[in-house]
């Protein structure tokens, strides 16, 4: 099974995203950057080009690795500078139903949120004009901007379009859970009752069908923080500064952790068994402030069943 769009043919037609009859509908891209093929092809190769970083060996790929559903094995990522990032790299798919971005959220628009990676000097550490004027120089892609945009000279607010439009159409909907969804496939005795352990434990903030509310929460991380310390350690917090979001993250997909791990906004659990300890485990000391966390109650027992229906949820690799 595959989803997702046809990216073979060349043209400026506008692309409808397919996805599954059990996925509510995308948020649409806005019309300054309707998704077209050729604006999909040109975002995609961007994507894979280490040329984009300033000494030329990075890529988007180079932590969003395509074989990992786009997130990579490390508890923190390395890019330009070579100092560890401060936050776990997320996998990329499905962005086309999120309304905010970062583990914070702290970026609410895709056509622009590329800038942050290509300029980090622990990134990508790229300088946006010279970028421009290296793009502009190489005929191929000169031309395919032209194709995708209508453009004669390439600036970087095309650059993060393109890539925009490519990351809209990593859809990951083809896990066991999504042929069970659409009665092509029946879960075992075990999944089954994982699922109810989920539908009671987990659901509220990782909601079907994509196992995101979208939302911010504290999940019980301890978390040693204060109202002066407005460092990437407060989460939601450095956004919004009410004291209320301290310690909130967004709700990651639960999707595809068979290649996500480690787990969690600091890559602080190596596998899904410490996760789910921790949520077993919950207790006063976790500085819990999300009502949603207080219920969580599963036994041993439960917990391999949690399991068995948290794996039904794994895809392939996104094409
Ligand atoms: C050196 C590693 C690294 C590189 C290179 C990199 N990223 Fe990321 N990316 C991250 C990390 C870490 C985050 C999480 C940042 C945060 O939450 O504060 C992230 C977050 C994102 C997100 C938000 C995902 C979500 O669900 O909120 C998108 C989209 C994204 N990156 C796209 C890109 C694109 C496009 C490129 C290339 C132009 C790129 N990244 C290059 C490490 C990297
Ligand atoms: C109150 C909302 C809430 C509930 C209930 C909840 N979670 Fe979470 N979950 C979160 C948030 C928020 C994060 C990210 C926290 C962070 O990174 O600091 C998270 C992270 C995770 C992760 C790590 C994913 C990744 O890619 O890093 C897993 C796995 C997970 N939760 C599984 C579960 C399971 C299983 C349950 C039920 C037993 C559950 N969660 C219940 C909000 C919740």
């Amino acid at each position: 099974m595959h989803w997702g769009c046809n990216t073979n043919s060349i043209s400026t037609n506008k692309l409808q995203l397919s996805y599954p009859a059990h996925f509510p509908k995308p948020i649409s891209s806005p019309p300054r950057n309707e998704t077209t093929s050729a604006g999909v092809a040109l975002g995609k190769r961007l994507f894979f080009d280490p040329k984009l970083s300033a000494k030329g060996q990075i890529s988007c790929t180079s932590c969003h690795q395509p074989n990992l559903t786009f997130s990579d094995a490390q508890k923190f990522s390395f890019g330009h500078s070579g100092k560890a990032l401060k936050r776990n790299t997320p996998p990329l798919f499905n962005l086309a139903w999120s309304e905010t971005f970062f583990w914070d959220g702290g970026v609410k628009n895709l056509e622009s949120l590329s800038f942050a990676a290509l300029t980090n000097s622990d990134e990508m550490g790229s300088d946006l004009t010279l970028l421009s004027g290296q793009l502009n120089r190489d005929k191929n892609y000169r031309k395919a901007f032209n194709k995708a945009f209508g453009i004669d000279s390439v600036s970087s607010a095309y650059v993060s379009r393109a890539l925009a439009q490519y990351m809209r159409t990593l859809i990951s909907a083809n896990a066991k859970y999504d042929s069970v969804q659409l009665a092509l496939a029946q879960f075992s005795e075990v999944e089954m009752q994982g699922k109810i352990v989920f539908e009671q434990n987990c659901a509220s903030c990782h909601s079907p069908p994509l196992f995101t509310d979208n939302k911010f929460h504290h999940n019980g991380i301890a978390q040693f923080y204060s109202a002066e310390n407005l460092s990437l350690t407060t989460g939601r917090f450095r956004i919004t500064r009410d004291s209320v979001d301290l310690g909130k993250y967004k709700t990651p997909s639960l999707r595809n952790l068979k290649y996500t791990a480690p787990y969690m906004h600091d890559g602080r659990f190596a596998n899904l068994d410490e996760v789910l300890n921790h949520y077993q485990n919950l207790n006063a000391s976790n500085q819990i402030q999300d009502s949603l966390v207080d219920n969580i109650k599963f036994s041993d027992s439960e917990k391999i069943a949690l399991e068995a229906f948290l794996n039904s949820l794994n895809g392939g690799p996104i094409k």
